[in-house]
């Protein structure tokens, strides 16, 4: 079976009715990035951020996965199909995708401020003063700006035993995730859906200038 290795991003889950990152003016539902998604946001006001996300956490329970997430799902019938995702919403899984690596962390877990390892499922609120049994105050297990992406180890190793690159829905400007493209073997064949690519095709890269659902179409068209 043929190894389609899926990467990710915020336009993934658009067509769910989960906002994009860059698509707003810097805004993320808003609020300025790095005001909600940065340690140092987070020291200066550690109520706006867990406030943040459990808007967010109250989201993710009205949404639900598009076609695209259900198309990929499906994929698994005639492939082996590793998904990277940058997006820390759940909807790949609830659409049935078996093999999920969360790049930025997980909206529905929360991890100890002093124990990094320390880290459990979590669906409703987050408040200041919710600790670990070490008594740390609970945080986001989300991958905020300028801290260590600790699966990008996986994920590279996922890349180079990739036969196919499928990326779907990223501006492709946050690293490392942005440079799992160069991890894949030469003749790896690409395909990129996105209605605004951030790449051009060449050589073995092709783009598929349309959002996740459409784009997903044409790329069943040319795999199957
Ligand atoms: N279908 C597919 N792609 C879409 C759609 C759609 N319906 N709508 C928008 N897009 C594309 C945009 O054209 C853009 O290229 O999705 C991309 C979204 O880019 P960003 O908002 O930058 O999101 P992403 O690339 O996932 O951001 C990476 O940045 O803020 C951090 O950690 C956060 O994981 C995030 C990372």
């Amino acid at each position: 079976m043929k190894h389609i290795v899926v990467l990710t991003g915020a336009g993934m889950s658009a067509e769910s009715g989960v906002k994009t990152f860059r698509d707003h003016n810097g805004l993320w539902e808003g609020h300025d990035v790095m005001r909600v998604a940065s340690p140092e946001g987070f020291r200066q006001n550690p109520e706006l951020v867990l406030d943040f996300y459990n808007q967010r956490r109250k989201q993710l329970k009205t949404v639900q996965p598009n076609q695209a997430h259900k198309d990929l799902a499906n994929l698994e019938q005639d492939f082996k199909v590793t998904i990277i995702t940058q997006n820390v919403d759940d909807l790949h899984e609830r659409a049935g995708s078996s093999d999920v690596v969360h790049l930025h962390g997980e909206l529905l877990k929360i991890r100890s401020t002093g124990n990094p390892s320390d880290i459990k499922t979590w669906t409703e609120d987050l408040n200041l003063g919710d600790n670990c049994d070490k008594g740390y105050q609970l945080r986001p297990h989300i991958v905020w700006f300028g801290e260590d992406v600790p699966m990008i180890e996986t994920a590279v190793k996922i890349c180079y035993a990739a036969d196919i690159l499928v990326i779907i829905g990223t501006s492709m400007q946050v690293y490392p995730a942005a440079g799992l493209i160069n991890y894949v073997q030469p003749d790896t064949a690409i395909f990129y859906i996105d209605p605004k690519p951030a790449i051009q095709g060449r050589g073995n890269i092709t783009v598929i200038a349309k959002s996740a659902t459409e784009g997903m179409k044409d790329l069943i068209d040319k795999l199957i």
